[in-house]
């Protein structure tokens, strides 16, 4: 029996239950399968975009209208205004409209509303608490999904998950899963990182976070990540050897991260990522696992967070994972908004 999650947000993962994700994506292989048509006839679907996009825009745009739902989409600052979400400031900065009438105006007019917004990456006092989704999720009185926030991309979980169970036939349980740091150009926000772990540990994968030392996870999502894991039979460790870890991997998860130590230092950080070894996925890496899958979530920087050699190759996932965005969302729209009769 399938549980009802119609009319609640979609923020975080670990907001679900495992069963409650898992019916997700059972809908989700249904639906890219082609088994029927579903039907989302007459609902509006509003997407908020405070940052660039090319996956998650158009597959929820593409995906939105298969379902013969409206997609309206509006980047703020350009489309929309920007919008100010500290309470009670006086208004006279650059922002002429506030969260509070924004989400209260759009809940009007929509069916579900949803929402990117990366963080700023000056404070992570602040940015841990999400203060842009959070304040739709005030504000909003319909539901609200996460398209990639300072915490979370649950929807890229949910893709993400769904194929590690595409790779392993279903069967994610024990499976042998690394989550790698990788290089960049610039200090990465969190949210991928942890909604992967998230994701593989509701799998019951067994996830080993391989990264460098002082660019730990945030605690709380290692505890959420080892609480799943409890539940769902797999197990999460972290690794400073990224050697070590590739031994028998059976998927590599590569994604840069910044330092939560260097927060707003990106100088600072990258003086310390000067004295690392190279952490860039290489063929000669891939060579030490068993065969693995290598996953990214892209966009990805080429030959810096992984060579083509390894991008290119036959057991590189990612346009899957990409494509499996759509179907994901796709499951979790019928499931948030429940279908329309005819
Ligand atoms: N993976 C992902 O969210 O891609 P976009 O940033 O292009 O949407």
């Amino acid at each position: 029996m399938t549980t009802d999650i119609r009319g609640r947000d979609f923020l975080r993962l670990a907001d679900f239950e495992i069963s409650e994700i898992n019916d997700i994506l059972d809908l989700a292989a249904e639906m890219k399968r082609e088994q029927r048509h579903w039907s989302l006839k007459g609902r509006t679907i509003i997407m908020l975009f405070f940052n660039s996009s090319l996956r998650t825009r158009t597959s929820f745009e593409i995906g939105a209208a298969q379902l013969q739902a409206h997609p309206v989409v509006l980047s703020v600052g350009q489309d929309a205004w920007n919008l100010e979400w500290h309470e009670g400031v006086k208004m006279d900065g650059d922002s002429p409209e506030h969260i509070k009438d924004a989400a209260r105006t759009l809940s009007r007019y929509g069916d579900a509303l949803a929402v990117r917004s990366f963080p700023k990456l000056k404070s992570y006092d602040e940015d841990r608490t999400d203060p842009i989704l959070t304040s739709f999720a005030k504000y909003a009185s319909l539901p609200l999904v996460n398209l990639e926030s300072a915490v979370e991309h649950p929807c890229q979980g949910l893709a993400d998950l769904m194929t590690l169970r595409e790779i392993f036939n279903q069967n994610t349980r024990r499976k042998k899963v690394v989550l790698t740091w990788a290089p960049h150009v610039k200090p990465l926000p969190l949210a991928v990182p942890h909604s992967f772990l998230l994701a593989a540990a509701m799998g019951g994968c067994d996830v080993t976070v391989a990264h460098p030392p002082k660019f730990e996870l945030a605690p709380e999502v290692m505890e959420q990540a080892q609480q799943i894991a409890a539940k769902s039979g797999g197990t999460v460790k972290v690794s400073h050897n990224q050697d070590e870890a590739f031994k028998g991997a059976e998927v590599i998860y590569a994604k840069s991260w910044l330092s939560r130590e260097f927060y707003g230092k990106p100088v600072e950080e990258f003086a310390y990522r000067n004295t690392l070894p190279s952490w860039t996925v290489s063929e000669s890496k891939m060579g030490q696992t068993n065969r693995a899958k290598f996953m990214h979530c892209l966009p990805i920087r080429r030959n810096v967070v992984a060579t083509d050699g390894v991008l290119d190759d036959d057991d590189c996932v990612i346009y899957q994972q990409a494509e499996n965005r759509l179907h994901a969302q796709k499951a979790l729209l019928v499931k948030l908004l429940g279908e329309s009769s005819s």
